[in-house]
């Protein structure tokens, strides 16, 4: 058998490498992702030996803080949020190699000042001008920071600095090509890291073994068997205050768009060449640019909207969406969505593709659901009223597994069917996975290696798919346009119509 291992060219998603030293500059460091993401995964890694002992890391943000006390609100972040912070001695190594720089983001002499400091920390920490510039900044700022650190010289060296930017890129197709185009003034598209912490979730890295390493599964990945897929990412938390971006994003902007339509290319993509960069995200591209809203005439049976109303999680009244603060009381904002691709490719025609998440749902889970064909003919009676279809579920998270649904015979007499499970779950056969996507995606960017980023084309060719659902949306609208479901239980009606009207209906999960 030939293995990939034989051709180094084609090879990405596997090293052991350690990355060389250098320095993490995190702009929007003030901010929660820092505290509670970034810093407790680099912190992890450094735990593990992942990481250079060199490794700097410098926060920029505009509060007046000092190199100490950013030093102070790391440590709350790594011991509240992240493993802990273990050995006292890695801590105390570790937070050396923090700084912070405060500075504006569209002012050039803060970049001037960052420059110099950067400087300055290679002489001290033996960085050697290895860069990586994570902008973790609200979605507007992306192409000002961009554009002044091109001005400011820093992103000039393709093999030493490097670009990351955060989800979501762009509001829409149009912002998104503007944004690409920004980010390709000053800096070729192997310096730039689009995130989407989705990918580094090791079980989503396993779609690609589970579908290109075993011979069963893949002559049933298609229109011959497959009646259609179901991808849902249920959340249970709310807004959680984050009215100010969540406003003016949205279940598409903030889920869809990237998570979910991730989900989606790994599921239906054709196996790629080689597992390098470029080979898989080509295949992505592909996929996407194949797909569409299943009716474009009619948007209403392509796609279905929802915002949550007050309602009981865990024994406790939580507000509306429109109750929440910051909300607009009369916003139109979806915190649910749900829609129906269809993919114009051999393999996939006629297979629909059934997208769902929402915010303040009963139960958080991340699933991706094969709905297999009915037998062609049933000579058996089921113990339940409706005959199943098997069913391949990939649990993403939590309980991360996968499990087969499949008819048998129940003990007796008559010849009854009904259906089980066949369930492989993670933590019984290796413990816990690793789920921390982050510590994945960063490792990841300092090797240099983009697998796991979103290609500029991608990114577009996602958006594409959405835009006439943008922009109805985003149109301005009576308060009443929205279905409404109850916070702690499932979609709104509507979405359940979705479905209905094909005679299909959402897993119960
Ligand atoms: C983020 C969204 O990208 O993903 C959040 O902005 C969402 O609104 C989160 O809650 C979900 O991530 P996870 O890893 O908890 O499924």
């Amino acid at each position: 058998m030939v293995t990939l291992l034989e051709n180094p060219l084609r090879v990405g998603l596997q090293h052991d490498r350690m990355p060389e030293p250098q320095i993490l500059v995190i702009f929007g460091a003030s901010g929660d992702l820092t505290q509670r993401k970034l810093v407790p995964a680099l912190y992890q890694m450094m735990l593990e030996h992942k990481l250079p002992p060199e490794l700097t890391i410098v926060g920029v943000a505009r509060r007046d803080w000092s190199h100490e006390y950013f030093r102070e609100q790391m440590r709350i972040g790594v011991e509240e949020f992240g493993g802990g912070l273990g050995r006292e001695e890695v801590w105390s190594r570790f937070a050396k190699g923090l700084f912070y720089c405060s500075g504006n983001i569209d002012k050039p002499e803060s970049y001037q000042k960052l420059k110099a400091f950067l400087g300055e920390l290679d002489e001290q920490r033996g960085t050697r001008g290895n860069r990586v510039f994570y902008l973790s900044v609200a979605p507007r700022f992306f192409g000002e920071a961009t554009q002044q650190l091109g001005s400011a010289g820093m992103l000039r060296d393709p093999r030493k600095q490097r670009l990351v930017i955060e989800k979501p890129f762009g509001r829409d197709l149009g912002s998104a090509q503007v944004l690409n185009r920004i980010v390709r003034q000053v800096c070729a598209e192997e310096q730039i890291y689009r995130i989407d912490h989705y990918l580094g979730k090791e079980t989503v890295q396993n779609l690609l073994v589970f579908r290109f390493a075993n011979a069963i599964f893949e002559p049933l990945w298609n229109r011959q068997f497959v009646d259609h897929v179901q991808i849902t990412v249920a959340e249970k938390v709310g807004l959680e205050g984050r009215a100010g971006y969540y406003e003016s994003s949205g279940a598409l902007r903030d889920m869809v768009q990237n998570h979910l339509m991730q989900l989606f290319c790994l599921t239906a993509m054709e196996p790629p060449n080689g597992l390098d960069a470029d080979s898989i995200r080509s295949e992505k591209v592909k996929v996407v640019q194949a797909t569409h809203l299943a009716d474009l005439e009619n948007l209403d049976r392509s796609a279905i909207r929802g915002q949550y109303t007050a309602g009981w999680m865990n024994g406790k009244q939580v507000p509306g969406y429109r109750e929440e603060e910051g909300a607009d009381p009369n916003t139109t904002t979806p915190t649910y969505a749900a829609l129906k691709l269809n993919i114009d490719n051999w393999r996939w025609k006629g297979v629909p593709f059934y997208l769902r998440t929402g915010k303040r749902m009963p139960k958080k889970v991340t699933e991706i659901a094969i709905q297999f064909k009915e037998v062609p003919y049933m000579m058996f009676q089921s113990a339940a009223k409706q005959m199943n279809q098997n069913v391949l579920a990939l649990r993403i998270q939590p309980n991360e597994g996968i499990s087969m649904r499949f008819e048998v015979k129940t003990p007796g007499n008559s010849l009854r069917t009904r259906s089980v499970d066949m369930d492989f779950r993670y933590d019984t056969a290796f413990g816990k996975p690793n789920t921390d996507a982050y510590s994945r995606l960063l490792i990841d960017c300092m090797l240099g290696d983009q697998t796991l980023f979103t290609r500029g084309d991608e990114v577009e060719a996602s958006w594409r798919v959405l835009t006439s659902l943008l922009e109805v949306w985003d149109a301005p609208a009576p308060a009443e346009v929205i279905p409404l479901y109850e916070a702690g239980t499932w979609e709104p009606v509507e979405a359940e119509l979705l479905l209905n009207r094909d005679g299909r209906r959402w897993r119960r999960l």
